[in-house]
């Protein structure tokens, strides 16, 4: 006979990370001291300061500017297959240590365990060995080839500043630099101030890999740091991934430049269930879709649309599933939905989900004990949504859903579209022959169906609208550094 365990799996640990006290920015591949004040970075499932951030003023951005366009010069000569080397070997080491790196990032960021370890960390490997791949078959991705005398075709740009956010610390980091890299450009990157601790520790990887000094440069700070990579005037290429606010303050210092800019921005996408849909799987992919990273993506299925028939039955079944959900502590390997990952992004979701209540909309939680320390908002459904509310329209960013409903395929795309984001959207149906037309109706950059929130190296992304331009990801995510 089988024994039969009961699966109580301990933490994990947080000892197989070594957090130092205080971290300097990386430079030409040395760690050096920032000019600004230093800040802490904390723990948002505790409060406790994990660590001191150096911050770099824009002085200590030019010199990380000047030492990427020196090793432009020698990275940008290498033939492709050798950055390709380089790149695999990164991609490697960030899988002999994948379990440090998520046990990490869930402490910067609050996000489970389960997450980082089982789909975020697999993801940034994948990134950095998809686009190795490329790097030697530049001249094959189909820009055009480089005539004899080295016009067009595959250059590289030169020195990419790429601004990235908390949500996804590490993906974002191999979204920006993999590409970048196989092209033959170099890196400025700042992470987020609330999340730096694995950008920080992939610069260590980098001289793991002896990758040559400068060729990616790490500089912490906040907002300022970031404006001033984006307005620096030797940078050639500015990505970004964040706000829409903050983007439109990009567009506008990049304006008039010939930078070459990339925005990936908000997003409030439906998720549209019709009456024929597999109920079960629907509520699988509606809960991945809202409360996978708390919510805290921008791509998130925020927006439920329901067809009306059904409308009782899926939300029924959709609160006894939210009801099983566990909130808690990040390195619990049982966790579903971590901590928020800032007091600054807790009051905004707390004060958005105020306005959806005083606008007229119906809130629910299931009942769960949130640990007193800590950035923590419950799980959240909010019915009756019309589609003028206010958590109908903004970008929350956090485990609330807002539900709507409709009657017809026509109706579902017209609600669906009615945003300013066009990031993604799901389809919930049996019949292939909606999802196609759905597909082309719907002004998204991603449509998942039957599924949501899947990630895949070679699958370009990013939006239309207010969502951003220019693509990540797959053989499109190469000409955003490349001069074509
Ligand atoms: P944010 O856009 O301010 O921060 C993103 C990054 O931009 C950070 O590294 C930040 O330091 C940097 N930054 C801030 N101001 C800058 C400037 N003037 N120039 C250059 N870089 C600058 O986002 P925040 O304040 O953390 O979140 C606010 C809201 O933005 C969230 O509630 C959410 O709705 C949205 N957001 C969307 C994200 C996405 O993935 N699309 C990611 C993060 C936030
Ligand atoms: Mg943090």
């Amino acid at each position: 006979m089988m024994a039969i365990f009961e699966y109580a799996p301990a933490p994990e640990s947080r000892d197989v990370v070594d957090i130092k006290p205080s971290y300097g920015l990386f430079i030409n591949g040395e760690f050096t001291d920032g000019s600004g004040p230093s800040f802490k970075t904390v723990n948002p499932a505790t409060e406790e300061p994990l660590a001191e951030i150096a911050s770099a003023t824009s002085d200590d951005v030019d010199r990380a500017v000047q030492a990427a366009r020196k090793a432009f010069g020698v990275w940008s000569a290498l033939p492709g297959a050798e950055r390709a080397k380089y790149l695999f070997r990164i991609a490697r080491i960030i899988q002999e240590r994948a379990r440090e790196l998520a046990v990490l990032e869930s402490l910067d960021n609050g996000k489970p365990i389960r997450e980082s370890r089982d789909v975020d960390l697999p993801l940034v490997a994948a990134h950095f060995f998809y686009y190795a791949g490329w790097a030697d078959k530049l001249e094959y991705a189909g820009f055009g080839r480089r005539t004899t005398n080295g016009q067009g075709g595959t250059k590289p740009l030169g020195v990419a500043g790429q601004v990235i956010p908390w949500n996804f610390p590490l993906l974002m980091l191999a979204w920006k630099i993999a590409p970048a890299l196989a092209c033959g450009n170099t890196v400025v990157l700042k992470p987020a101030e609330t999340t730096p601790l694995t950008a920080l520790l992939f610069a260590e990887i980098c001289r793991q890999a002896d990758l040559p000094p400068g060729v990616v440069n790490i500089v912490t700070g906040a907002g300022d740091t970031g404006a001033a990579v984006v307005a620096h005037p030797d940078v050639n290429k500015v990505a970004f991934t964040g706000s829409t606010e903050v983007g439109r303050i990009i567009a506008r210092t990049v304006a008039g430049t010939d930078k070459k800019l990339t925005l990936e921005l908000g997003g409030k996408a439906a998720n549209i269930v019709f009456e024929d849909a597999a109920i079960d799987q629907a509520v699988e992919g509606i809960v991945n879709g809202i409360f996978f990273n708390q919510g805290h993506v921008c791509c998130a299925g925020s927006r439920l649309l329901v067809q009306e028939s059904i409308q009782d039955e899926l939300l029924a079944a959709l609160k006894r599933r939210m009801g099983t959900l566990r909130v808690g502590d990040p390195l619990d390997k049982n966790t579903d939905v971590g901590a928020i990952n800032s007091a600054a992004q807790l009051a905004k979701i707390r004060e958005l989900s105020e306005i959806g209540e005083s606008e007229g909309a119906e809130r629910w939680s299931p009942a769960c004990e949130l640990p007193d320390k800590g950035f923590w908002f419950p799980p959240t459904v909010f019915t009756g949504v019309a589609q003028s509310h206010t958590i109908a329209r903004d970008e929350i960013f956090g485990p609330v859903l807002s539900v709507l409903t409709f009657r017809t395929p026509a109706e579902a795309v017209e609600k669906a579209n009615n945003t300013p984001y066009g990031l993604s959207a799901g389809i919930w149906t049996e019949k292939g022959s909606r999802i196609l037309w759905m597909a082309d109706k719907l002004r998204a950059g991603v449509v998942w169906a039957n599924t949501f929130n899947k990630f895949d190296p070679a699958s370009p992304f990013g939006g239309y609208k207010e969502s951003g331009y220019g693509r990540e990801g797959g053989l499109l995510g190469l000409e955003a550094y490349l001069d074509v």
